[in-house]
């Protein structure tokens, strides 16, 4: 994928641009307001983008340590057009490689998946451990997991 850029949101440009695709994908389509699309610790989390050409964020992610073994993922968010095409798995194995980088004591990903996500965590190697929560009124959740295995193929830097 030569014309898009996966790296971490330094600039203050990517930020906005990151922020504007949680936004667009993640709230706008349940009219949630602006400005819920920022989470309270963004800023001890490790974060990663794509972005197009134009200097649009097309897929972002990011992770956190929420305990010595567990890591989460969230705000994971792909341009409507750009889905299917591979970026949300590159963005993800992006920022768990970051996780694994940081977070040196953690045993495992987790996270909670929209269930239209489900398929999506489960061609990561991630497996559904109990279904959660309603959010907005409407959008089931599942609480996925993916254990960490250096020394197999389901290591993420492999
Ligand atoms: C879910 C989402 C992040 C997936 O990103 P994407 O770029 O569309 O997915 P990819 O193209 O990287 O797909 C990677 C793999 O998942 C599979 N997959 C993705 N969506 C799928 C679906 N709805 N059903 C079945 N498989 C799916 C792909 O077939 C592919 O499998 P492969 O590696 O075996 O070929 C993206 O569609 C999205 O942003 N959706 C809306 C917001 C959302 O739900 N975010 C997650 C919140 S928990």
């Amino acid at each position: 994928m030569p014309q898009w850029k996966i790296l971490q949101p330094n600039a203050p440009d990517q930020w906005e641009n990151y922020y504007q695709l949680r936004f667009s994908v993640l709230r706008k389509p349940w009219n949630q307001a602006p400005g819920t699309e920022h989470a309270i610790d963004d800023h001890a989390a490790f974060h990663g983008a794509i972005f197009g050409e134009d200097g649009k964020a097309l897929a972002v992610a990011r992770v956190s340590q929420i305990s010595e073994q567990q890591a989460q993922i969230r705000f994971m968010a792909v341009d409507p057009k750009y889905q299917g095409k591979g970026l949300g798995k590159a963005v993800l194995k992006y920022v768990e490689n970051l996780g694994l980088r940081n977070y040196p004591t953690i045993t495992q990903f987790c996270l909670q998946a929209r269930e239209t996500a489900v398929p999506f965590y489960l061609s990561n190697n991630y497996r559904i451990q109990e279904k959660t929560f309603l959010l907005f009124d409407e959008i089931q959740h599942y609480l996925m997991v993916k254990d960490v295995h250096p020394e197999t193929e389901d290591h993420p830097d492999n």
